[in-house]
């Protein structure tokens, strides 16, 4: 069998020949036309470039092609390793294995086997220090592993380095553990049992497969739209992202877009927040009713749940108790007190406005799917609120 290798053959051989332990480094870089000239001759021991495998992130030796791209790569979030989503495990010393799928190279090496180990979360801890490395999407085998399991359970088929996106751009929990969690309970009793689950952090991949890869609290009775197939030539996460900067391109927009500033862009021709404003992109469409959507939690939570609320966006897990109704988190003992009055359809319309929340790219990447979560979770609170759904002028 041919195994088309998933990225240009002369990076795959290149980074195998210098990064990697295990990679059998195959023909010669000769044979990669179309990939540019090589520079350096990594089999005769000359690098074309290189980078550690994690950290401190001091190239000695770059040849000019690449530092382009390597150029790109060290002002992206990929590798900024003085981020929390890299230092997080510091005081510990080592990154959770669980963890590390998504928060170091060598651990999503491990997951996969392309360090030649078995596949699967890492038995050990992994060292501190890792970033989203070159290796992370060059690795000679990526090509060879065909689908990622999602949080729902849904096995989605992948090709490429679509992999690497998939597999760490996902979140970690999916709306169908939101309701095994809460199956069998009262929706408006609270249950102390219940706290914040949270579907993590730019699930980009998730998003995009909409009602398919289950990422939010699916409601009965509704349908959900399915993956957001954009438009032919935007396939895949890179047709608008670059791999390295993770940039945008105007450009690439604008070739089908009246407006190149992706918060602009708007082709529905109706109101989706009630503002009867066609005019501004849809993403203002999907912050609005984001907002309402909070506004409503707060409120059903004080009416409702009886107990008050406040969010805070930057201290986990975000959502705290304010039993005087003062708008500061309650504290004990020096710390914040965790909100403890869920009931389930608090939770469920909280877990749906974090997992939209959570991927600031929710109105390009899939935006019916986005705006059907917060339309239901807003209906949902709506009954036992009062609130006249009419009356708000929203649509689905
Ligand atoms: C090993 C896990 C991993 C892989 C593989 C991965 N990412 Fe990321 N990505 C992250 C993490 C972690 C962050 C957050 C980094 C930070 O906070 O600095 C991130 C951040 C981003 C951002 C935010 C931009 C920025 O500069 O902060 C974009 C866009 C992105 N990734 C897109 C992609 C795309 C597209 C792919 C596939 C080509 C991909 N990622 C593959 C883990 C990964
Ligand atoms: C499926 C992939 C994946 C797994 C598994 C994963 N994370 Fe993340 N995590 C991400 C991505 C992607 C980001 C980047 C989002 C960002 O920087 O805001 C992130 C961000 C974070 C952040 C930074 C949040 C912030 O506000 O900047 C923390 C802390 C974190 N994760 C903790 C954990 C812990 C603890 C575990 C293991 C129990 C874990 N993650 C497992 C993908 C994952
Ligand atoms: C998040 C995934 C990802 C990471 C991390 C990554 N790359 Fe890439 N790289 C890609 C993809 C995807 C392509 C193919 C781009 C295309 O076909 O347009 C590519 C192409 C390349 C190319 C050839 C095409 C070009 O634009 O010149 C070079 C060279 C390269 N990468 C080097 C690196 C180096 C060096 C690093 C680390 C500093 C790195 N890459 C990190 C995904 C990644
Ligand atoms: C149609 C173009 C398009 C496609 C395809 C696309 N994105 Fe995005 N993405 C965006 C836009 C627009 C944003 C929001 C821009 C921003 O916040 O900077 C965004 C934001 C993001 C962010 C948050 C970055 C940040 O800095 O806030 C991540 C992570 C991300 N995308 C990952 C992905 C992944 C992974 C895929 C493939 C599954 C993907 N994107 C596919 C357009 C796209
Ligand atoms: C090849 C053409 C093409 C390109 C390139 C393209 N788009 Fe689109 N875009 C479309 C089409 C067609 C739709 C409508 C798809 C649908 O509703 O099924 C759309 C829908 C959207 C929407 C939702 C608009 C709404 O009102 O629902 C956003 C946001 C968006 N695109 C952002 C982007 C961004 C950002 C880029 C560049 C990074 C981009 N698009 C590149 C063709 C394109």
């Amino acid at each position: 069998m041919i195994r088309r290798p998933a990225l240009p053959s002369l990076i795959t051989l290149a980074m195998a020949a210098i990064l990697a332990t295990s990679a059998s480094t195959g023909a010669g870089l000769a044979q990669s036309a179309g990939s540019g000239p090589a520079i350096g001759d990594p089999e005769n021991g000359q690098p074309i470039f290189i980078m550690p495998r994690s950290g401190p992130f001091a190239p000695q030796t770059i040849a000019v092609p690449n530092a382009r791209v390597i150029a790109a790569w060290a002002r992206s979030g990929h590798s900024d390793y003085t981020a929390e989503a890299f230092r997080h495990w510091d005081e510990d010393g080592a990154i959770d294995p669980e963890c590390s799928v998504c928060h170091s190279g060598i651990g999503f090496r491990a997951f996969h086997g392309l360090d030649g180990g078995e596949k699967g979360i890492p038995k050990e801890p992994v060292p501190i220090g890792g970033v989203v490395d070159c290796e992370t999407c060059h690795s000679a085998d990526l090509g060879s592993i065909t689908e990622v399991t999602l949080p729902s359970g849904i096995v989605h088929p992948v090709t490429g380095v679509e992999v690497a996106c998939m597999t760490c751009h996902q979140g970690r929990l999916a709306g169908s553990d939101v309701a095994t969690k809460t199956a069998e309970m009262a929706d408006d009793e609270v249950n102390t049992e219940l706290r914040f689950m949270n579907p993590h952090y730019y699930l980009a991949g998730s998003m995009t497969l909409g009602g398919y890869g289950g990422v939010g609290f699916q409601y009965p009775g509704k349908t959900y739209s399915g993956r957001f197939l954009h438009a032919k030539p935007v396939a895949t996460c890179n047709s608008c992202h670059d791999p390295h900067s993770l940039d945008l391109s105007e450009a690439t927009c604008l070739t089908c877009h009246f407006d190149g500033t992706p918060e602009d862009i708007r082709i529905a021709r109706v109101s989706y927040d009630g503002s009867g404003d066609t005019n501004k992109g849809i993403h203002d469409d999907l912050a609005a009713n984001s907002d309402q959507l909070m506004t409503m939690i707060l409120a059903y939570a004080a009416q409702v749940a009886a107990t008050p609320m406040v969010y805070d966006g930057d201290r986990y897990p975000y959502f705290f108790a304010d039993a005087n109704g003062d708008g500061v988190a309650d504290e004990a003992e020096g710390r914040r007190v965790n909100y403890g009055a869920w009931t389930p359809r608090l939770l469920k319309a909280a877990f749906n406005w974090k997992a939209v929340t959570a991927d600031p790219g929710a109105y390009a990447h899939n935006p019916p799917y986005a705006l059907e979560l917060i339309y239901d979770s807003i209906e949902d609170l709506a009954g036992p609120l009062d609130v006249d759904m009419e009356a708000l002028g929203l649509f689905r």
